[in-house]
């Protein structure tokens, strides 16, 4: 099984739900003292790693028992790899031979997209291996990425034996749901401004909920406001939240927005494109040229036309300016999306700061949320 998307969508989230959902499936209708619970082990892959390493890792997360001594026995327990009597190196053999031994195994192996295309490669030929000889075996490779082709060399070879599993961003109830389980579990209240706003910031990313739903609580708290998260806080939570940013968030915008102009317009149709992408309704934050003009015509205070900045989301959307839009579509329907959501609260804060917008402005654009 392949579990891919996005980063920060929520993968790792549901592969670390797997152990408990096999269960429940495996116990459904059956008397509870008929199901053993299946082993399901879980590594997480590095860019150092080789296949022989991550089976290595795998493979010392559990025991087998030495029949032939008593439990109390500390030799009872015996390594898979002196078990097996397994070589330094593992070679696709040598793991087929330890998953063919006990059925029902689950083996997750997560950032599979560090890893080398060389150890793709030799996964794929385990994953045939194992399939061609009907091995009662899972193997869940988890990554970030748009493609499953992206993620495992030459996937179609072993397309009949993997089940694909894209996880999408969430919807703005889903998101929702996350702010409400906080209200709960602290018992206070977010606004419906101020939730309305982390949402349409979060652009379908939980992770963004978290962060900036965390630092929106901690403001309220540290204005003594111990029930009501407001909008207010929400901005000093963007603070705190681009502080903490990722330098390369901060280099991301720099190389978008460089100019030799002071009047050139890179930096404030940036603005009015994450204006955009926070209030449209699209929930994998694609947002069409035509949407732009409003709130650019806002923060110039003038009248535009798609002609006054065409050219600059194209720009946007090329390696020159750092590929910050990603464009899809026909020529003729062009729609573009911020390739790195963090960017989004990043340039409302940019924007905050050098003095092209300023907070009611900002959520005057923002629909008033
Ligand atoms: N169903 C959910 N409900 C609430 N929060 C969630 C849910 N799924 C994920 N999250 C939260 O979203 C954040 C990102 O989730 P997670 O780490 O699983 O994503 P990921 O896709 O593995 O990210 P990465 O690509 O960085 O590895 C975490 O803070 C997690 O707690
Ligand atoms: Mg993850």
């Amino acid at each position: 099984m392949v579990i891919y998307g996005e980063r920060g969508v929520g993968k790792t989230s549901l592969a670390n739900v797997v152990d408990s959902t096999v269960y429940v499936l495996d116990k459904a209708g059956k008397p509870p003292e008929t199901v053993t619970r299946r082993l399901v082990i879980k590594s997480v892959a590095n860019t150092e790693d080789t296949f022989s390493s991550i089976w290595h890792r795998l493979f010392s997360e559990f025991f087998w028992p030495d029949v032939s001594l008593s439990p109390d026995n500390p030799a009872y327990h015996r390594t898979t790899r002196d078990t097996f009597g397994l070589p330094e190196t593992l070679g696709i053999d040598d793991v087929r031979r330890v998953l063919s031994s006990v059925s029902g195994m689950v083996f997750i192996i997560d950032e599979f997209d560090q890893a080398s295309r060389e150890v793709s490669k030799r996964f794929t030929e385990l994953i045939k291996a194992l399939s061609d000889l009907a091995v009662d075996c899972t193997i869940i490779l988890v990554g970030v990425s748009e493609t499953v082709d992206k993620l495992i060399e030459d996937h179609a070879s072993i397309s009949r034996a993997i089940s694909q599993v894209k996880v999408e961003r969430m919807k703005a109830s889903e998101l929702k749901k996350i702010l409400e389980t906080a209200e709960k579990a602290l018992d206070i209240s977010f606004a419906e401004d101020a939730s309305n706003l982390i949402i349409h910031l979060s652009q379908g990313l939980p992770h963004y909920t978290h962060l900036i739903g965390l630092h929106a609580v901690r403001s309220a708290a540290a204005r003594l406001s111990l029930t009501t998260v407001e909008r207010d806080d929400v901005f000093e939570a963007l603070k705190t939240a681009v502080k903490q940013a990722e330098q390369s968030v901060a280099e991301k915008h720099t190389t978008a927005t460089h100019s030799a102009h002071k009047s050139a317009l890179y930096r404030k149709v940036l603005l009015a494109c994450a204006v955009t992408a926070a209030r449209n309704h699209d929930a994998l934050g694609y947002f069409s040229p035509s949407s732009v003009i409003e709130p650019l015509a806002d923060i110039l205070k003038k009248t535009v036309t798609l002609a006054t900045f065409t050219n600059h989301l194209t720009d946007f959307s090329q390696e020159k300016r750092g590929s910050i839009l990603e464009r899809d579509g026909q020529p003729w329907g062009y729609r573009f999306r911020f390739r790195d959501p963090l960017l989004v609260p990043y340039i409302f804060m940019d924007g905050l700061e050098s003095g092209i917008s300023n907070a009611q402005g900002l959520v005057q654009m923002l629909g008033g949320s």
